[in-house]
């Protein structure tokens, strides 16, 4: 288990002060000026040496992405996006860095902007986060009045504006380039890449976009260095993570681990088990709602919680958002539910997601009550890899990829309903 004297966030549960008093005495904003003289190049270093993976759901390495921003300016302004979006059903982890432990967030994008010359940074946060604004907020006020931001913030000779922006509440604006449409004053749609945000994202200047966790543990990896980091997990997974555990497990939670720690580890450990014994559980989604479910057959056999682990079993960590169900769970119905979200999601732009959003919840609805022919299983199979790959942005294939889980791990669920309901018995869950 991961010791406390390990742990990045150590106010996740908002048991202690979370202002910046409480923040410095919890070894935050410590020599924050003394990391930044050490110039560009070398912070960029120490994050790829630290191995961190993207915390917002596709795991890029961060130190990479940030050196692809250019290294002298050509007249455009540079500008660092934290991505604070968070709809990923299941996921709810960063909202507990703003509310609990704004400042690590707050440090982390002067250091982070410094780094890739950007004098502005830009957090864009999920319309619904009213609290979570509110706290972080709080935390830039009080970050500008104690000249750790602004001009020569915290004494490190750098210019540095934070500029909180509250969106209007919709998950295609957690799709970068779509958050960057949204953070211009434009409709929050996806556009093609390339250009990628490093050579033109926000009004057309050089930007990165990272995940609120990406940029919170960057202060720390810094000062406890890049060894430190990547002693956690296992090679090319290394780090802390937050895990948000959500479902049928005794005591959902959002906590800070060890990557590469098992399935089981973390639920026994932080969860209080799994609900009615490990007999009992069913399936699993490992990464938030657009990673493929896996049986908990699988889960339970020595599984690693980590980005290359679980794409072997051809699911995915995402954001690690962890859903337990239990075998109370109709999860024919649990998939529909996510197929429905996902319609309602799409922006509307490409036709194999506009259309096939609807056409694969369409046939969900009837696998659902089992009025269905067997057939259109490798019907619906056959959609989703029509949407998969073919679309402008993620969230067709997020929207194909719990489909995909459902067929390949729990096909026989499907048709034991279609042939019950043939013979007049469909079960009582499945026909509510
Ligand atoms: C439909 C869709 C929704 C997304 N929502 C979020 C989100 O809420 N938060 C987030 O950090 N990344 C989200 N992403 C991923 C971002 O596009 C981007 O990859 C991420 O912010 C990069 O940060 P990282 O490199 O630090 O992981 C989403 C992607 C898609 C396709
Ligand atoms: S894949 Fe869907 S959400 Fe993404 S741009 Fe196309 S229509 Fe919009």
């Amino acid at each position: 288990m991961l010791k406390d004297q390990d742990r990045i966030f150590t106010n996740l549960y908002g048991m202690h002060d979370r202002t910046l008093a409480g923040a410095k005495a919890r070894g935050h904003w410590d020599g924050t000026a003394g990391l930044i003289q050490k110039g560009r190049d070398w912070i960029v270093q120490q994050m790829k040496d630290s191995g961190l993976r993207g915390r917002g759901g596709a795991g890029f390495p961060t130190g990479l992405k940030w050196s692809f921003m250019p290294k002298e300016s050509d007249g455009r302004p540079a500008y660092l996006v934290v991505n604070a979006d968070e709809s990923e059903p299941g996921t709810c982890k960063d909202r507990e860095i703003m509310r609990h432990d704004p400042h690590t967030l707050v440090e982390g994008c002067l250091i982070a902007s410094f780094a890739m010359n950007a004098n502005a940074c830009y957090i864009y946060i999920r319309g619904e986060y009213i609290r979570e604004k509110e706290a972080l907020q709080n935390a830039i006020d009080e970050a500008y009045d104690a000249g750790l931001l602004g001009k020569n913030a915290a004494g490190s000779d750098w210019d540095f504006d934070l500029y909180l922006h509250h969106g209007a509440g919709a998950y295609i604006c957690g799709e970068e380039t779509a958050l960057l449409e949204s953070l211009e004053g434009k409709k929050g749609m996806p556009r093609m890449k390339p250009p990628f945000p490093a050579g033109a994202g926000l009004y057309g200047c050089p930007t990165t976009v990272n995940n609120v966790e990406s940029i919170a543990v960057v202060p720390t990896i810094l000062r406890r260095g890049p060894d430190w980091f990547s002693s956690f997990g296992r090679a090319n997974n290394a780090g802390t993570k937050l895990f948000a555990i959500s479902g049928h497990v005794n005591a959902p939670c959002v906590v800070e681990e060890a990557m590469s720690i098992s399935f089981e580890e973390l639920i026994d450990r932080h969860c209080g088990g799994i609900r009615g014994g490990w007999d009992n559980l069913k399936a699993v989604i490992p990464g938030g709602s657009s990673v493929p479910c896996l049986p908990g057959k699988i889960m339970k056999e020595d599984c690693i919680m980590d980005f290359d682990w679980l794409r072997e079993q051809r699911s995915g960590l995402g954001t690690a958002a962890v859903i337990v169900m239990d075998n109370d769970t109709d999860i024919i119905k649990a998939i529909w539910r996510l197929s429905k979200f996902y319609k309602h999601e799409s922006c509307g732009q490409c036709t194999p997601c506009r259309e096939g959003t609807g056409w694969m919840m369409r046939v969900m609805d009837r696998l659902v009550t089992g009025e269905a022919e067997v057939e259109e299983i490798d019907m619906l199979l056959d959609v989703t890899k029509q949407v998969e790959g073919h679309t402008i942005c993620a969230l067709g294939d997020a929207a194909a990829w719990p489909i995909q889980g459902l067929i390949r791990n729990f096909r026989d669920e499907i048709e034991d309903r279609i042939k019950h309901k043939r013979t007049g018995r469909v079960s009582a869950v499945a026909a509510e």
